[in-house]
């Protein structure tokens, strides 16, 4: 008994903690659920220092900027998600971060989970 309300428990929780990831729309799924091509638009804000085309930076003497182009939509909406709430806390991903809907988050993470397949030129 008790331990079946433990299992219910915990269950419930993790539903919550889905929940609160935003749409959470992209957890366990192969098939984003952002719309890649206002991710694609989006992407403005971001190609300066996300560059995907060889996965160069503008400004690699300042900081190394993490590949994010071919990242799993999940991951790259959980770290704009955290960027946001303040539980990663470099600044210029903060800043970027806070002006982000959650539908902006999916949309971008879909338009790099796509990789660098279909969006590189060369
Ligand atoms: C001013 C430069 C700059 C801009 C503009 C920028 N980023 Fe970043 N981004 C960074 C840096 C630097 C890091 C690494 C920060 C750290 O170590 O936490 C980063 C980290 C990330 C990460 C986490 C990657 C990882 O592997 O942990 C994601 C996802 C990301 N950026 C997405 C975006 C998106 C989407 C945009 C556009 C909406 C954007 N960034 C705009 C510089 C930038």
């Amino acid at each position: 008994m008790k331990r079946m309300r433990k299992a219910g428990l915990g269950m419930a929780s993790m539903l919550t903690l889905v929940a609160s990831l935003g749409s959470g729309a992209a957890w366990g799924q192969t098939a984003p659920a952002g719309d890649a091509a206002n991710g694609a638009k989006l992407n403005s804000m971001c190609i300066g220092c996300h560059s995907i085309a060889g996965y160069k930076t503008a400004f690699p003497e300042v900081y190394s900027v993490p590949k994010i182009g071919g990242q799993h939509a999940a991951y790259i909406v959980k770290a704009l998600q955290a960027y946001k709430s303040g539980d990663r806390k470099h600044p210029s991903m903060v800043g970027i971060a806070a002006s982000l809907s959650d539908k902006d988050m999916a949309d971008l993470a879909a338009y790099y989970s796509a990789g660098p397949g279909k969006t590189a030129s060369k």
